[in-house]
C-alpha cells in the first residue's frame, strides 16, 4: 500500500505550492510511482506541475450519468469508469496526475459516486506515493475526499484565520472519526525572524510541527509566468525548506 499524504488549510495559504514541492522532492529522489490528486474544484495543481489535464473525475461522472441509459443491461459501469479514469489521467515520466473536478451535483446517483469512490480508494494499491491537494477549508473532511489519508499536513500563513482553520481541521476530523496517522502543521511565507513570534501559536494548535517555508521571489515569478514548480532550482530556499519537511514527516 502506498503512502497517502494530503495538504489542507485556509484559502491561499500555499497548499498547492507545498503539494507541488513535495512531488518535486519525490521526483528528484528518483521515485517513479507517484500520483498527484487535485481535489480542489478550482483546480490548479496541474498548472503548478506544468501538466495539462483536460478532463476531471467530475466530467466522467456526468458522462456516465448522461449515458447510462444507453448501456446494455449487462454492461459493467465499473469497468467503464475504470477505463475512463485511466484515460483522463495525465501520465508524466515519473508521476501521474488526476483532477477530481466539481463535486457531485443534483441528479448524481449514489451508485455512480460509490463506484468512483471505490476506484479512488483502490489507487493507493497502484502507487507508492499519493499526494492530494485539497480545496480550501474543511469540506474535504465532511465530503470524505480525504478518506484513507495517512498523514494530513495543514498549511497556515501568519494570520489568525490560518491557525484557526488548522485547529478546526483537527477538531472536525476528530468529531467525524477520521484518524490520521499524523496531523502536521506547516507555516508558509514565514521568515526565520518570525519563528520566535509564532512558536507559542504553533504549540497551541496541538498539531505536530513539520516546518516553515520562507516567502520567496522565485515562487511568485514561476507562478506569474506559469512555469512548473518542479523546475525550481535546488538553491531555492522554499525547495530546501520542503525537502526538510519531507524528511521530518518521513515521506522518504
Ligand atoms: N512561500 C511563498 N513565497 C512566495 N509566494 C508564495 C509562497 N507561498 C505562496 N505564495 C503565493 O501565494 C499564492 C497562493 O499559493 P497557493 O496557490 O499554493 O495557495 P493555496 O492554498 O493552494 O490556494 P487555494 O486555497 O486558492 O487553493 C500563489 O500565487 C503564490 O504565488
Ligand atoms: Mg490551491
Amino acid at each position: 500500500m502506498g503512502k497517502v499524504i494530503a495538504v489542507s488549510g485556509k484559502g491561499g495559504v500555499g497548499k498547492t505550492i507545498l503539494a507541488s514541492l513535495l512531488i518535486r522532492k519525490l521526483v528528484k529522489s528518483g521515485k517513479k510511482s507517484i500520483l498527484a490528486i487535485d481535489a480542489d474544484p478550482d483546480s490548479n495543481l496541474p498548472d503548478a506541475l506544468g501538466v495539462s489535464v483536460e478532463r476531471s473525475l467530475g466530467d466522467i461522472r456526468e458522462e456516465l450519468i448522461s449515458k447510462q441509459s444507453e448501456f446494455p443491461p449487462d454492461y459493467s459501469k465499473t469497468a467503464w469508469l475504470e477505463a475512463k479514469v485511466l484515460e483522463i489521467m495525465a501520465e508524466m515520466p515519473s508521476f501521474d496526475v488526476i483532477v477530481m473536478g466539481k463535486p457531485e451535483g443534483p441528479g448524481c446517483y449514489c451508485a455512480v459516486n460509490h463506484m468512483l469512490r471505490s476506484i479512488i480508494d483502490s489507487l493507493p494499491r497502484s502507487y507508492d506515493y499519493i499526494i492530494i491537494d485539497t480545496e480550501a477549508g474543511l469540506e474535504h473532511l465532511s465530503r470524505r475526499t480525504t478518506r484513507g489519508v495517512d498523514d494530513m499536513i495543514v498549511v497556515t500563513d501568519l494570520s489568525v484565520h490560518g491557525f484557526k482553520t488548522a485547529e478546526r481541521i483537527k477538531n472536525l476530523s476528530k468529531e467525524l472519526g477520521i484518524e490520521f496517522k499524523h496531523l502536521y502543521l506547516v507555516g508558509n511565507r514565514v521568515n526565520p525572524s518570525h519563528e520566535k513570534m509564532i512558536s507559542e501559536k504553533i504549540k497551541s494548535t496541538g498539531l505536530e510541527f513539520a516546518g516553515l517555508i520562507p516567502e520567496e521571489k522565485e515562487i511568485t515569478e514561476y507562478n506569474l509566468v506559469g512555469k512548473s514548480l518542479l523546475d525550481l532550482p535546488e538553491s531555492s530556499l522554499a525547495v530546501k525548506a520542503v525537502d526538510d519537511i519531507a524528511k521530518k514527516i518521513k515521506l522518504i
